[in-house]
C-alpha cells in the first residue's frame, strides 16, 4: 500500500467525531452513535477506494449502515478492508466522559481477523515490554514480567481494566501483586493505545472487552510497535457458532497481534471527548476544532493532526445534525 489512505480517512473520522460530539453530554447514546454512523457512511462516498467493512456496526440484519460485509467507497481504486467504530465509547460520549473516539483501521483485502460480535480476553502493552507478556501466563506473572522488564517496583506498575463485575477476580489478583489498577468505564481501544504512550502512566491493559474492538486495537498497536494478544470468550453456543461461521475454527486459540491484523495496516482516530491520547471536539463560532491520530505500520510514522474546521466554507455534510 504505497498510498497512506489513513491521511484521507482521517477526514472521515473528523466528520464522524464532530457529528457525535453534537450529542456529547446529552444522555442519548443511541443518537450519538447514530450520528457518527450516518456521517461516516456518507463521508466514505467521497473517498476513492473499493472498501469492505470487516469490523463494523454488526451483522447486516441488525445494522442498517456500516454492517459487516458492506461495500463502501467509490468502488474504484484499491481493495481495502476496514475495521471501524464510528463512535467507540457511546456511553462516554453521552455522559461527557473521557476517551471516546471515532476510529478506522485499514488493511489490505483479507488481512483482518473476522471477529464475531462477542467478547475477547485481551492483553496489551507498549514496545518496552512487548515480548514479556502473554495470555498463557497468569495476571500475576504478567504484572511481575512488566515490572522486571521496565526495571521498576511492582507498586509502580499500573494496569488498566474495564470496570465490570466479570473482572472482580482479575482486579483482586492484580491488586494483590501490589500493582495499581486504573478502572475505566468504557473504551478499551484508547486504553490499549495508552499502554504505548510513555506519558499515559499506563503499563498494561488486561481483561475482557469487545472482540471487534480487539481487532481495531491490534491494528493501532501494530503501528506503534506495542504488543497485544486476544482470545475469544463467547458467552453461549450461539456466539460460538457465529465465530465458527466467520472462520474461527479454534475458539480457544490465542490470537497474536499479527493474526488479529496482518500485513500493512493504517489507523486513524479523532477524539470525540477529551482523552489520554486525543483532545475532544471543541465547537467554535465558525465550526469546530478536532484532534486526530494517523499511523501506518509500514513506516511507523505517527502523526497528530489538529484541524480547524470552518462550517461556512465546507460542504453541508460537516454541519448537518444527524
Ligand atoms: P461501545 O462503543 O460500543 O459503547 O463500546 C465501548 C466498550 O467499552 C469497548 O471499548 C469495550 O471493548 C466494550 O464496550 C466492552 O463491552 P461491555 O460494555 O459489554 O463490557
Amino acid at each position: 500500500m504505497d498510498r497512506n489512505y489513513a491521511l484521507e480517512f482521517v477526514r472521515v473520522t473528523e466528520a464522524a467525531a464532530i457529528a457525535s460530539a453534537r450529542w456529547m453530554g446529552r444522555g442519548d447514546e443511541k443518537a450519538a452513535d447514530q450520528a457518527a454512523v450516518s456521517c461516516m457512511r456518507k463521508m466514505f462516498e467521497s473517498v476513492e477506494f473499493d472498501g469492505r467493512v470487516v469490523i463494523g456496526e454488526g451483522e447486516r440484519d441488525e445494522a442498517p449502515m456500516l454492517y459487516i460485509g458492506e461495500k463502501v467507497g467509490s468502488g474504484k481504486g484499491m481493495k481495502l478492508d476496514l475495521a471501524l467504530d464510528p463512535l467507540e465509547g457511546t456511553t462516554i460520549c453521552a455522559t461527557g466522559g473521557y476517551n471516546s473516539i471515532s476510529v478506522i483501521a485499514i488493511a489490505e483485502d483479507g488481512k483482518f481477523l473476522h471477529a464475531p460480535d462477542t467478547y475477547m480476553e485481551k492483553i496489551a502493552v507498549g514496545p518496552e515490554v512487548a515480548e514479556v507478556v502473554s495470555l498463557e501466563q497468569t495476571p500475576t506473572e504478567n504484572i511481575k514480567a512488566v515490572a522486571k522488564a521496565k526495571k521498576k517496583e511492582i507498586e509502580k506498575v499500573t494496569a488498566i481494566i474495564l470496570n465490570r463485575p466479570r473482572h472482580e477476580n482479575l482486579i483482586r489478583e492484580v491488586r494483590e501483586t501490589g500493582a495499581r489498577v486504573q478502572l475505566i468505564s468504557d473504551g478499551d481501544v484508547s486504553a490499549a493505545i495508552a499502554t504505548c504512550k510513555k506519558t499515559s502512566g499506563v503499563d498494561i491493559l488486561m481483561g475482557i472487552g469487545g472482540a471487534p474492538e480487539g481487532v481495531i486495537a491490534a491494528a493501532a498497536l501494530r503501528c506503534v510497535g506495542g504488543n497485544m494478544q486476544g482470545r475469544l470468550t463467547p458467552r453461549n453456543t450461539e456466539e460460538i457458532e457465529r465465530a465458527k461461521k466467520m472462520g474461527v475454527s479454534d475458539i480457544k486459540k490465542i490470537f497474536t497481534m499479527n493474526e488479529l491484523a496482518t500485513g500493512n495496516v493504517m489507523f486513524c482516530a479523532t477524539g470525540v471527548t477529551d482523552g489520554s491520547m486525543l483532545d475532544g471536539v471543541k465547537f467554535t463560532r465558525e465550526g469546530a476544532k478536532t484532534h486526530s491520530l494517523v499511523m501506518r505500520s509500514e513506516t511507523g510514522t505517527i502523526r497528530y493532526v489538529h484541524a480547524d474546521h470552518n462550517f461556512n466554507t465546507k460542504p453541508s455534510i460537516w454541519k448537518t445534525e444527524y
